[in-house]
């Protein structure tokens, strides 16, 4: 067995089976308020154990367990709380205990929910509720064993204001009535930071025969038309990696505080709204989420030590996918990206943490989401799949989500089914890959998969040209895609351009006034850079407007390299605050108490 340093939960002793809850969504005093219902299996037969359950801000009104009939009163205590792993919840189970039932309330400062009030939201009317459990924060809204290793079923009863919408990462009904009372069943056993709630004023808009999208009516629209592929990327992953066995794949749009860019939340994904570009441009996204449903949702990451198994298998995936759909050069174009964003990650990070299996102790698995488990993840299966080729590759990954399909394995059990699978069957390709060095060693090995673009090195020429001195409206940038752009602007990171020169092409191209999100993102970051002041409302706009933390951190880091750029952060944090996700809110906060200029 191994430990999960994230939970206080012993499940080598217990484990929790199955989940009914029975909740009241709050919205005036923005709290959840109800019930737990824990089936509990223990790994002895009958004996006296104690159930030790996680939890974080959550005030326990009552314990009640029962051996199959009625609830009786039991005992419980909650320990001391503990900075990042919450407070453990100990409850006795006297032999024959079958079930306990946690009464409980949330707290407003709960760290995996999302209150809004109507004016953060795209409707402006209603009021909004999300979770975001991923890694460790289901345990401020359930009282339950917060560790990936855990799988259960759940069941729930979710009550609202009558005219809201209520979604679970569970069965969905897109035709159930606006009741305020909605039902939900997740029959197939995920672990605890899979599962997620929504209630809000929500659409929906059917895609496919087994994909939808829900979104807030002004929204709902443009997300269909934006994700019209969904479906032929359902259908390109099956043809890879065998069927997708999660039934329907929804997608909802939150409201722009959505801390992340999105959350592979089984049956219904969660997503930002800055990825609705227009054009389907950022669509890669819902590539990688949807990938996730094989692995990570299917394959789970034992511990947060193990996350580059979710994340890295996802980000391959997601490659191929949007080569099947949107053809080679985009997929190498968006792996192009990846490796730059890598490379400044290994630029700027201690050994430790250039390192996929990543030792976490002491540290909260939040501050592990880099580009390594993504991109060197990535590249470590691209290289793999180089070495042996693709068919034997892709029958290698097939067998490997049959083999664990709902378990949670570590990287060890990974290297060992590698081998026997893939690397034994041809040693002399095997010699080639430093499988221990990927896994256990900072940086990138040598022989490492290199993405490659054309288009890119056109790109680069003529940002090259451009940064010499040739005019603006000598560049050829009809036919760029975001990604093109994107490479563009990154050009300029280091080849310092003055406040002139990003007048001139703000001119001819519209930069600061552009709808897409990641292009506002890289343009405003060279504008703090090079103190651009035409940008300077636009830049307190995105700040206050978007929540996603990947395009926060960049900006603020850049900020703060400055005296006079700190100030600013600091005021601007001060306005933007109250709309921040807690998450999101806790990584700025932090940054500016350090002073940190670190992305
Ligand atoms: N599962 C992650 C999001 C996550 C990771 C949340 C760790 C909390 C802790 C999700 O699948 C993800 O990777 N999202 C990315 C987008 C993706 C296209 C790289 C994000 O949010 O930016
Ligand atoms: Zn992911």
């Amino acid at each position: 067995m191994f430990q999960d340093i994230h939970s206080y939960s012993e499940p080598g002793k217990v484990r929790v089976r199955h989940i009914e809850l029975d909740l009241e969504v709050l919205f005036e005093r923005k709290v959840l308020r109800g019930s737990a219902t824990l089936s509990v299996e223990r790994s002895l037969r009958d004996g006296n154990v104690t159930l030790t359950l996680d939890t974080r801000d959550l005030s326990i009104e009552r314990v009640e367990v029962s051996d199959g009939g009625r609830f009786r009163p039991s005992r419980f205590e909650l320990g001391a709380q503990d900075k990042i792993l919450g407070a453990p919840l100990r409850i006795p189970l006297p032999s024959g205990v079958e079930k306990v039932r946690v009464h409980y309330e949330t707290s407003p400062q709960a760290s995996g929910l999302q209150w809004l009030e109507p004016a953060q939201t795209a409707g402006r009317k209603h009021p909004f509720l999300f979770t975001q459990s991923q890694a460790i924060h289901a345990r401020s809204w359930v009282p339950l064993q917060d560790s990936p290793a855990v799988r259960f079923t759940y069941e729930a009863r979710v009550r609202t204001p009558t005219h809201l919408r209520a979604l679970m990462s569970a069965e969905n009904d897109p035709a159930a009535p606006r009741s305020g009372d909605y039902r939900f069943r997740m029959p197939q056993p995920i672990p605890s930071y899979l599962m997620a709630l929504a209630v809000g004023d929500l659409e929906f808009r059917a895609l496919g025969k087994r994909s939808g999208v829900y979104a807030e009516p002004p929204v709902v629209a443009a997300a269909a038309r934006e994700f019209e592929d969904t479906e032929r990327m359902i259908e390109a992953i099956e043809e890879l990696y065998g069927p997708y066995l999660w039934g329907r794949f929804d997608i909802l749009v939150l409201p722009p505080s959505f801390p992340f860019g999105g959350m592979e939340n089984p049956r219904l994904t969660f997503a930002t709204p800055t990825i609705l570009a227009g054009d389907k441009s950022l669509i890669s996204l819902v590539s990688h989420e949807l990938a996730h449903s094989w692995s990570g949702n299917l394959v789970t990451n034992a511990t947060w030590s193990d996350f580059w198994l979710n994340e890295g298998f996802t980000t391959y995936i997601e490659s191929r996918i949007q080569e099947r759909l949107y053809g080679r050069e985009r997929a190498e174009m968006e792996a192009m990206l990846g490796k730059q964003a890598l490379e400044k990650d290994l630029k700027e990070f201690p050994p430790s943490d250039q390192i996929l299996h990543i030792n976490l102790a002491g540290r909260d698995p939040d501050d592990a989401v880099t580009e390594v488990p993504y991109v060197k993840g990535m590249l470590f299966l691209r290289t793999l799949e180089e070495a042996y080729g693709r068919e034997r590759f892709d029958a290698f990954l097939r067998g490997y989500f049959q083999q664990f399909a709902f378990q949670s394995i570590t990287t060890g059990r990974f290297i060992q089914y590698l081998r026997a699978n893939l690397l034994d069957k041809d040693p002399a390709a095997a010699a080639r890959i430093p499988v221990e060095e990927w896994i256990y060693q900072p940086g990138l090995p040598a022989g490492a998969a290199e993405p490659r673009s054309d288009a890119f090195v056109k790109v680069a020429r003529q940002a090259e040209a451009w940064h010499a001195g040739a005019s603006a409206s000598s560049l050829d940038t009809a036919k760029w895609t975001t990604q093109e752009w994107l490479h563009f602007l990154r050009y300029f990171e280091e080849r310092p351009l003055s406040a002139t020169r990003m007048a001139e092409l703000d001119a001819r191209f519209r930069l600061t006034s552009t709808r897409n999100a990641e292009i506002a993102a890289q343009w405003l970051l060279l504008a703090v850079r090079y103190q651009y002041r035409p940008a300077d409302a636009r830049l307190e706009e995105f700040l206050t407007g978007v929540g996603r933390r990947k395009f926060l951190k960049p900006l603020y880091a850049e900020l703060l390299k400055t005296p006079q750029g700190a100030a600013r952060a600091r005021a601007i944090f001060s306005k933007a605050r109250p709309g921040y996700h807690p998450i999101t809110a806790a990584t700025v906060a932090a940054m500016l108490e350090k002073g940190d200029s670190k992305p």
